[in-house]
């Protein structure tokens, strides 16, 4: 079984994605961490006329011993290094077919991001959408930092947030919204546990109706 879980940045979907991969004991691959060892990769590159090239060629040579260092592949400078690979054609076209790898393993995988209902798995089993006001985005994102120590400007963190989103919806090489046939879930007024026993109720609704089938 293939489940797809889409939505923006700070949604929830990293976690609900994981909590699904346990529930039903599938391997779970968050595919935001692919652009980030990506855009980590070509830091130094930004901003000169080599870093097209450059994060093309690590994303041809990605492997799963690059998507290790989660401390570093989470922190801040690693987002706005994604955002920036994010939006080269040749580096989603290698990405790709990594994820496509991942997905039609032996038993199915969980796979969360962005495009993942729409470009990388069109024939995923179940798709969800996970969706959440900025707001809601905001005070969890807010709280992971907290959690790690960190002080946190909530105004500045809110904004970030609204400009990762615009940032992602202009990607013209996207297709960051929900597939026609994806579930949204809307997590907003969700705690993580309801909103894991809301998917799981969609997963099992779907598959049940195709055995049906
Ligand atoms: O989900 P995240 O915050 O880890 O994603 C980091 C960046 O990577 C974000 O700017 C969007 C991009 N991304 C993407 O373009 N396609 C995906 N499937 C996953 C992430």
């Amino acid at each position: 079984m293939i489940i797809a879980v889409d939505g923006p940045a700070a949604s929830g979907k990293g976690t609900l994605a994981a909590g699904l991969a346990a529930h039903y004991r599938l391997p779970h691959l968050d595919t935001g961490l692919l652009y980030r060892a990506v855009g980590l990769a070509v830091g130094d590159a930004v901003g000169t006329p080599q870093f097209e090239a450059r994060a093309i060629a690590a994303a041809r040579g990605l492997d799963a011993a690059h998507l290790t260092d989660l401390a570093q592949l989470t922190g801040d400078a690693a987002s706005t290094l994604a955002s920036q690979v994010a939006v080269i054609a040749e580096v989603r076209v290698a990405l790709r077919q990594y994820q496509r790898d991942f997905a039609h393993q032996p038993g199915g995988a969980v796979i969360d991001g962005r495009d993942i209902g729409t470009v990388v798995c069109p024939d995923a089993d179940v798709k969800l959408f996970i969706e959440a006001d900025s707001k809601a985005r905001m005070e969890r994102r807010a709280r992971q930092f907290e959690l790690k120590g960190l002080v946190v400007d909530r105004y500045a963190l809110y904004h970030q947030i609204e400009e990762r989103d615009a940032r992602d919806r202009a990607n013209p090489y996207g297709g960051f919204y929900p597939a026609p046939d994806a579930h949204l879930l809307d997590t907003t007024r969700l705690d993580i546990e309801a909103a894991l026993r809301a998917a799981v109720a969609i997963v099992d609704g779907v598959m049940a109706k195709k055995a049906k089938q």
